[in-house]
């Protein structure tokens, strides 16, 4: 498989120019992100890595940050950490508040904004200094102690996130969040300020895609079963209301963000990052939406 001549022909035919949609502007700080930004890396489970354009520069990971946080919170309660959060589609916005009062304060899945702050809830109960260990954990997934979270872009969402301060009283008011509000949207705000490129992303997702252990030195992270609900989810829940489409259009578990980020997964051929920070209605990338649809039908590399 030739995969920089498909990602040559991926970037050739994905304009910016036909980009309708709009950078996120709800967060002050990634409004100033420049629309034209559009990179792409693709790490393969066997054979090197490929890329185009701005796929070493880093930007805001936001929601993508969701899987890291899920996955250290699985290994510190493993199956207990079910009873706290369901694992069902939403079909709902990720930062919906409707769901939350007939279901009892248990959001629907640990990717919209409610479940992740569930799991933010987890890590602040059970971690020492939760800020600093996912910082590691991303460090080393990826390979790179250069990954850092940028504390303007934290500060800007602390500065406007009444809904998930909404989210997190709400649940409080439920008896889903055991710690104060404060800690854990600080460790919130911060886990989705978390800075990458594509090239970390797609290297830290390659657990993902290698049965649960590090690329290269095949050091084992999680298990395999793990891996597989991890996957599921991505699958299922990793695009809010609009998860059947990118499953219909991509057909790979993927996670996205705000900042125009996002991961997909082949779970034993590779794992891929791209960035273009202009969003559909949904709070999706438009390019990497169109980008991967590209990427699985050149390769014929999809789940289906
Ligand atoms: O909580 C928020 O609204 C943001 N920090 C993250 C949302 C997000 O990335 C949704 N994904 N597409």
């Amino acid at each position: 498989m030739d995969y920089q001549k498909i990602l040559n022909t991926i970037h050739e035919d994905t304009s910016y120019h036909n980009a309708i949609g709009k950078v996120a502007s709800y967060i002050p700080e990634l409004a100033k992100v420049d629309p034209k930004k559009f990179g792409m890396h693709l790490y393969c489970r066997n054979s090197g890595h490929y890329s185009f354009g701005d796929s070493q520069e880093k930007f805001s990971i936001q929601s993508i940050s969701k899987v890291f946080t899920l996955t250290m919170a699985m290994q510190i309660l493993g199956e207990s950490l079910w009873e706290r959060v369901d694992v069902e589609p939403s079909g709902d916005p990720f930062n919906s508040l409707t769901q939350l009062e007939y279901e009892q304060g248990v959001p629907r899945n640990p990717f919209i904004n409610a479940g992740a702050l569930v799991i933010a809830d987890i890590l602040v109960s059970n971690l020492d200094d939760p800020k600093n260990d996912l910082l590691e954990f991303v460090r080393k997934l990826s390979g790179n102690n250069e990954i850092n979270y940028d504390l303007k872009v934290a500060e800007s969402e602390k500065s406007t996130g009444y809904r998930n301060y909404g989210l997190v009283n709400y649940m409080k008011a439920l008896g889903n969040i055991k710690n104060d509000v404060e800690p854990i949207l600080d460790f919130y705000f911060h886990q989705c300020s978390l800075t990458m490129s594509c090239e970390e992303l797609a290297k830290a997702f390659m657990l993902f895609a290698n049965e649960g252990k590090l690329l290269g030195t095949e050091e084992k992270i999680i298990s395999k079963e793990r891996v597989k609900r991890i996957n599921a989810l991505m699958q299922t829940c990793g695009f809010y209301d609009e998860a059947g489409e990118f499953s219909f259009e991509v057909g790979l578990p993927g996670k996205s963000g705000v900042g125009g980020g996002i991961v997909a997964i082949h779970p034993s051929q590779f794992s891929v990052a791209v960035w273009s920070p202009i969003l559909n209605p949904k709070g999706n990338s438009e390019l990497g939406m169109a980008a991967l649809e590209k990427l699985t039908t050149l390769t014929g590399f999809s789940i289906f």
